[in-house]
């Protein structure tokens, strides 16, 4: 069976390094690692739609912002089908009928869409958009029949109801869809990094995000402000490592070779942490640490973007073209499921040859 890869991203803003170690960076190892037939990149326009009704211009503008971001980042257009979602009117299709598979109650237990219920202050009055946003999800993946899903750990809920919808309509019609699974980064510490101010998640409302194409200038403001453990207040006090954001940007982002080259001093991140436990270390000296650590990880990510930046028209044209080929492979895949489902009149004699009596 092919190995087949669909993920994306809603455009509502820049991405940040929670996207990068959650998911992106994920997404650049698998796609480096040769083992995939088909690598499918989303930017997911109508789904960031569906709590942005009224704010179209904020979408589209961040359509661009987030094909820099994942070219920046490291995907490859020559590897990877970078489309946007709307261009493929076929996922809308798909969304549609599936609808009909899922009861309201069981997208109401979804985790991840009673969180952001929550969050956006819609337990009066959900928009029904976006209440059917993770049927639209489920489409989005079968639609490319992808087996492989790599995402942030908030999206499990998504792939399990997936999962479901391809269950049932095999039952119902016949074998004719994927089942995927996802993927998550094995580093625990990639899974939720919280925001710069120690809240469990980065927002752009709060402020507390440090973009990939964060300026030197500005990522240094920002973790130099990070929040750590409030109760370290002298370099002599003991400090606490679990729960402080600077450590845990350090498990995310640190390798071996940045404690040789930045800390020489220390044999490994243990060791750092063991002293910061003991006391007489300095929040200073670990911010400086990680700022460095981050300087390494984001520099020649920004550098990749500046490049891109100047050749925009390249950009939109693999954004087109990849619109393209999405469109192709959706396309064969509805078709599948309108024969499965015996709506395809007009490919298939079988509404005529009942009537004719044949
Ligand atoms: N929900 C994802 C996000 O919020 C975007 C997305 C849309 C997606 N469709 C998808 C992710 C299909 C993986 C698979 O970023």
């Amino acid at each position: 069976m092919s190995r087949i890869i669909l993920t994306g991203d809603r455009p509502t803003g820049r991405l940040h390094v929670g996207h990068l170690v959650g998911s992106l960076r994920e997404r650049v190892r698998l796609q480096d690692s040769g083992e995939f037939d088909e690598i499918n990149i989303m930017i997911a326009d109508a789904q960031a739609l569906t709590d942005n009704a009224e704010h179209p211009e904020k979408v589209r503008r961040n359509i661009m912002e987030v094909a820099l971001d994942y070219l920046a980042a490291g995907i490859d257009p020559e590897k990877s089908t970078i489309f946007i979602q709307s261009m493929v009117p076929e996922l809308t299709e798909l969304t549609f009928y599936y609808m009909n598979l899922v009861t309201v109650a069981r997208v109401q237990r979804n985790p991840t869409v009673k969180a952001e219920i929550q969050m956006r202050n819609f337990e009066a009055s959900i928009p029904v958009g976006f209440f059917c946003y993770p049927i639209s999800q489920a489409a989005d993946i079968t639609a490319f029949r992808a087996t492989h899903v790599p995402v942030g750990e908030d999206q499990l809920p998504m792939i399990e109801q997936c999962r479901e919808i391809v269950h049932k309509f095999n039952a119902v019609y016949g074998e004719t869809l994927t089942e995927p699974v996802a993927v998550l980064p094995s580093n625990a510490a990639c899974l939720r990094l919280p925001g710069t101010d120690g809240k469990a998640k980065m927002s752009k409302s709060l402020g507390n995000c440090i973009y990939l194409s964060e300026s030197e200038a500005d990522l240094k403001k920002k973790v130099m402000s990070m929040y750590t453990d409030p109760n370290h207040l002298r370099v002599e006090d003991p400090g606490q490592v679990e729960g402080n954001p600077v450590f845990m940007y350090l498990d995310a982002f640190c390798r071996p070779e940045y404690i040789e080259e930045f800390l020489p001093d220390y044999a490994s991140l243990d060791e750092l942490k063991d002293h910061y436990r003991r006391g007489g270390l300095g929040d200073v000296k670990v911010k400086k640490f990680l700022l460095s650590v981050l300087k390494a990880e984001l520099g020649p990510i920004r550098e990749r973007r500046e490049a891109w930046e100047k050749r925009i028209d390249d950009v939109y044209e693999i954004l087109r073209s990849g619109s393209e080929a999405a469109e192709k492979k959706a396309a064969s895949v509805l078709s599948d499921v309108r024969s499965a489902m015996q709506i395809d009149y007009f490919t298939d004699r079988r509404l005529i040859d009942a009537y004719a009596g044949r």
